[in-house]
């Protein structure tokens, strides 16, 4: 699948390893940078990732940061974007096999490069399983964003 992948200054020491797994498992890279550890902002990389996944550009996104939380807040403001900081192995999956998590955030500062990989294994090998009780609750999360969307477009 193709997968874009943003980084800011924070997570950018994990760049490299996260572009070679996701590359070692058949996947096509779409780099939405940054490219340096100069300072940057995490907002502006992980709207671009969570734009090329909203608009089917990219079928998942990977965003680092420092912490991965500013990064998941920042993606999640894209409606369609379903994004989570997770450092376990088991949210990874689950997110996406429960919540159709999209966006997978890392913290470069709180997980080392072999975590990381394994969780980007488990996110990409991971699918929506489609149960009906995972439907529901979906369709119940994209209700709200659709409500809220409306609203402000209204004010
Ligand atoms: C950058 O110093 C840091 O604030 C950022 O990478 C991230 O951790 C925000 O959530």
């Amino acid at each position: 699948m193709r997968v874009a992948i943003g980084t800011d200054h924070g997570g950018f020491a994990l760049k490299a390893e996260i572009l070679a797994e996701v590359r070692s498992l058949g996947h096509d890279v779409i780099d939405k940078g940054t490219d340096s550890t100069a300072a940057v902002d995490y907002p502006d990389f992980a709207e671009a990732v969570g734009l090329s996944v909203a608009s089917g550009e990219a079928e998942r996104g990977i965003v680092l940061c420092g912490s991965g939380v500013g990064a998941s807040i920042a993606a999640c403001k894209i409606p369609g974007v379903r994004a989570a900081v997770c450092h376990d192995t088991y949210s990874a999956h689950q997110g996406v096999e429960h919540d159709d998590m999209n966006v997978l955030t890392i913290g470069a500062r709180i997980v080392g490069p072999e975590l990381a990989r394994e969780l980007v294994r488990a996110f990409l090998g991971a699918k929506f399983s489609g149960e009906e009780r995972h439907e529901r609750r979906l369709k119940k999360v994209l209700a709200i964003e659709a409500r809220y969307t409306r609203e402000k477009e209204n004010v």
